[in-house]
């Protein structure tokens, strides 16, 4: 299987072009696999969630915490939707003429990039000064977690942590899908110099041939990677045990108990007034009825001076 494609200079000298289209096939047979091997696992896994008379328990010492629990944000919501459309769309039109449907991709292609590229920046702002930046990243303080995870998986029942708001797989998906979408939106947007667009005359020798031979590599490569991923990611969306997680995403709530099955209460406090709660504030005037939890508690505040 070749990675890379060359082409000839007019000087008959070796040029970069592209990566490998095999890479496609690889990707997709890789994501493809890792379906068919999880999915066998899972019929044999212990199931992770807390016990039903824990979570009775728990919930019986938590009955100020309202029924619905605030997990995503409307604008959250918005830019995961609007994410998912360009990222999809940019998908297909980057490979549906390289497997032989053919038609004129690459106006689609850059419209829906510029889309990706403005829904990411408004994510970054809004992650940064909304909500809280380090809840979906991963360091050395989640091996307590990874090794809990782990001994649960195998069917022991460990006291250690729970996750957060985001469980370690999830973030080490984000980190994933960080490093391949950021790659691709800067050579892509570089990539838009070479193609006619109405923002700028269109210019192939801004760079030279081995370097644009770079930049398409790599956009390559990372979009190759993103096939695999968001096989990955719209699988686990599927799963019918993380149907409660995908509903989250369309809704923006989940129940307090699914809240206490899954998540540690002091790892992910949703009572505490920090940044992370800001983006909820906004949600409060949300017809979907979801009450914020400080709601509740400045009402037993109230009561108490009275
Ligand atoms: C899911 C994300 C993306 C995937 C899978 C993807 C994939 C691809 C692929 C496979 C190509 C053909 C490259 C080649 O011929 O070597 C391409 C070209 C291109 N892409 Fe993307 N891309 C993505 C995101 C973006 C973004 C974010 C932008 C711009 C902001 C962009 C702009 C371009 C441009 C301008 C071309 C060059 C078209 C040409 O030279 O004819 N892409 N992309």
């Amino acid at each position: 299987m070749d990675v890379l494609t060359w082409g000839r200079s007019p000087w008959d000298q070796p040029i970069l072009t592209h990566v490998s289209w095999d890479l496609l096939w690889a990707s997709l047979f890789a994501g493809v696999v890792f379906l068919v091997a999880h999915a066998s696992y899972m019929v044999l896994s212990a199931h992770r969630k807390r016990h039903a008379a824990e979570t009775d328990a728990m919930e019986a010492a938590r009955a100020h915490l309202p029924e619905r629990i605030v997990r995503h944000s409307m604008a959250a919501r918005l830019f995961h939707w609007a994410m998912a459309a360009s990222m999809f769309t940019l998908l297909l039109t980057a490979f549906l003429p390289i497997v032989g449907i053919q038609f004129a991709w690459v106006t689609w292609h850059w419209a829906a990039g510029l889309v990706l590229t403005a829904s990411i920046l408004f994510h970054i702002i809004h992650a940064t000064f909304w909500l809280d930046f380090w809840s979906i990243w991963v360091g050395p303080r989640d091996i307590p977690e990874l090794k809990a995870e782990v001994l649960r998986e195998l069917g022991h029942d460990v006291p250690g942590p729970r996750p957060g708001k985001y469980p370690l797989g999830n973030r080490l998906y984000h980190l994933a899908i960080v490093v391949a979408g950021l790659s691709v939106v800067a050579t892509g947007l570089f990539m838009m110099v070479r193609v006619r667009t109405p923002f700028f005359t269109r210019n192939p020798y801004l760079l030279s041939d081995g370097t644009w031979g770079v930049t398409y590599v790599l956009h390559g490569m990372a979009g190759v990677a993103l096939v695999g991923l968001v096989i990955a990611h719209v699988y686990f969306a599927v799963r019918p045990e993380k149907w409660w997680i995908t509903k989250s995403m369309i809704l923006g709530w989940i129940t307090r108990r699914q809240y206490l099955e899954h998540h540690d209460p002091e790892r992910w406090d949703v009572t505490r007034s920090d940044r992370s709660d800001r983006s909820d504030r906004s949600d409060r005037s949300d017809r979907s009825g979801v009450r914020d939890v400080r709601d509740v508690r400045d009402v037993r505040t109230v009561q108490l001076s009275d």
